[in-house]
């Protein structure tokens, strides 16, 4: 299992297009590198591999690699970013994951998508959002190129403009759900899909505790998972905890940070 990271030299809060950016809060980049270097070394303890992406000045939020592009079976699609602040990144996640051996696949630009930040399988099939940052329309697209069944999620809380805000498959049956992040019809398709899923209140959510990432039994977030060890423990998972907050002043936590590699092609 492998996971792309991005090491947070350029990191900063320097423009505001979520509502957890704020210019005027400064981010500790030292802080911030103790909390991402903790964060590779936990992977690298639980026998992740660690593929590292160049960080390039000027784009503060390549550290957030799920958003590069959605990845399955030796295929990428490449994000196709909402804001222009976001669209420098491109170029640089299609080369990153063209020497990887993704076969990348690319929307129109008029389209926006914003990667496996709003795209997560439960099982083969791509649970994927929109609402905030992704366009619907990109969805039968992206499930096309990759050769997948979509299913389109309505988020609704500014706060939660990223799927893996709110949603956060832990294997193929379960999920983590900030269901109030979704719209009815979006609620009741999730209870409906996924046979087990473990109800996330919206407080827990707005500490970054769905924006995990789960490897075999265990799960990765911050520390507003520790609201949760009962339903994981119940689940069959154990929380592993690391502060995030530097991240969180830009609407990041763990999941944000990390794109799993583990369809590449060999
Ligand atoms: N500042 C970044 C943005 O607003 C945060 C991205 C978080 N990534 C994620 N996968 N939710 O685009």
């Amino acid at each position: 299992m492998a996971i792309l990271m991005c090491p947070p030299v350029h990191f900063g809060v320097e423009y505001e297009i979520n509502p957890w950016m704020h210019v005027a809060v400064a981010v500790d980049r030292k802080q911030a590198t103790r909390q991402w270097t903790a964060l590779h070394d936990t992977y690298q303890r639980l026998g992740v591999d660690i593929v590292m992406a160049n960080p390039r000045p000027g784009l503060p939020d390549m550290v957030f690699t799920a958003n590069a592009a959605v990845l399955w079976d030796g295929r990428a699609v490449l994000s196709s970013f909402q804001h222009r602040e976001r669209q420098g990144e491109e170029p640089h996640w299609r080369s990153t994951l063209e020497l990887l051996n993704f076969e990348v696949h690319e929307l129109p630009r008029t389209m926006s998508f914003e990667g496996a930040g709003d795209a997560l399988f439960v099982g083969e099939r791509l649970f994927c959002g929109h609402g905030f940052r992704t366009d619907r329309e990109s969805h039968a697209p992206v499930g096309r190129a990759l050769g997948v069944e979509t299913v389109s999620l309505e988020l609704i809380d500014p706060s939660f403009y990223h799927l893996d805000t709110c949603f956060c498959p832990l294997d193929s049956n379960t999920v983590l759900f900030a269901s109030q992040a979704f719209s009815p019809a979006s609620r009741d398709m999730v209870r409906r899909l996924v046979p087990n899923v473990i109800e996330v209140p919206r407080s827990v959510a707005a500490g970054f505790a769905c924006n995990a990432m789960p490897l075999q039994d265990t799960v990765v977030s911050s520390p507003a998972l520790a609201q949760l060890t009962a339903p994981l423990r119940d689940a069959g998972f154990s929380p592993v905890m690391l502060p995030v907050d530097e991240f969180m002043k830009s609407g990041g936590g763990v999941r944000c940070l990390s794109l799993p590699l583990l369809t590449a092609r060999s």
